[in-house]
């Protein structure tokens, strides 16, 4: 079996010659957890995205650290080579450092190789206290979905001028110099992205931050069409499970309701006779 991929192993893909991409997916199960595994992907980030695609919530503040562990464990039992990145809820690291590590700790317990969190410097001591438990930490600036009351902006993308640019980097750097192992950026202009990359040794994870990241995130349901509603244009879709899916049903309620299905071979029978 090739070796797990951890989250020092993740950080050290990046070098002075540049970044070997890296491929992180979301999941929140362990069908999601196994696709991706095969598929090849260096992390899955069990994220609390799993409150709009799976549990049809309208934001993510909606789960707490049980939520988060419920399904951290789904994709942990699917055993990937991947790296486990649970994501970290709202509240689970804004009140205490100690609640911040209990937390942190509780998704590693369910099965994380490292956790993630959203915000920049007001951030750092809840970074510095969970690296110093051991986890490894993966950073999360430009849209904060957690930070939905406070963003308080029509538009999604962040950084869009140079004063804010400016303050992204220095979170960039603070994230970094408190010990992380990767950024995830979501949802910057791709010139900023380029700059943060350009300005960390660690490397950088883009979900609409354009091509010069270090590597790409998407969500599992947004990339394999099983996403409702409106697809934000940072997405390619490479499938439409929910067509093949809904064909696939609709053709067994046919069946059924045709008396098709079952068939003798997919039934049950009662043993022959003993002579
Ligand atoms: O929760 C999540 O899935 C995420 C990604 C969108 C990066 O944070």
């Amino acid at each position: 079996m090739t070796e797990r991929i951890t989250a020092p192993s993740l950080r050290s893909r990046k070098t002075r010659l540049g970044c070997d991409p890296i491929v992180m997916l979301t999941a929140y199960d362990s069908p999601g957890g196994r696709i991706a595994d095969a598929a090849g992907v260096d992390a899955i980030l069990v994220g609390d995205t799993v409150a709009h695609v799976v549990l049809n919530h309208s934001d993510t503040l909606h789960i707490d650290v049980g939520v988060m562990a419920h399904h951290i464990q789904a994709v942990a039992r699917s055993d990937p080579r991947a790296l486990v990145v649970g994501d970290m809820p709202w509240l689970s690291y804004h009140l205490s450092v100690e609640d911040a590590v209990q937390n942190a700790a509780a998704l590693v317990r369910a099965g994380a190789g490292a956790v993630k969190l959203e915000g920049g410097l007001r951030r750092v001591a809840a970074v510095r206290a969970i690296i110093d438990a051991e986890i490894p930490v993966i950073g999360h600036l430009g849209l904060t979905p957690q930070s939905v009351h406070t963003l308080g902006t029509a538009s999604k993308v962040q950084a869009k001028n140079e004063e804010s640019a400016e303050a992204l980097i220095k979170d960039a750097e603070a994230l970094e110099t408190a010990g992380i192992s990767a950024l995830v950026l979501e949802a910057v202009p791709d010139v900023v992205a380029a700059r943060v990359t350009e300005a960390l040794d660690v490397p950088t994870i883009g979900i609409g931050a354009g091509p010069h990241c270090d590597g790409q995130v998407i969500v599992f349901h947004d990339l394999l069409g099983l996403t409702h509603g409106r697809v934000p244009k940072f997405v390619r879709q490479y499938a439409d499970l929910t067509s093949i899916a809904i064909n696939a049903v609709s053709a067994w309620a046919d069946d059924v309701r045709a008396r098709k299905f079952p068939s003798d071979s997919e039934s049950y029978h009662m043993p022959a006779p003993q002579t």
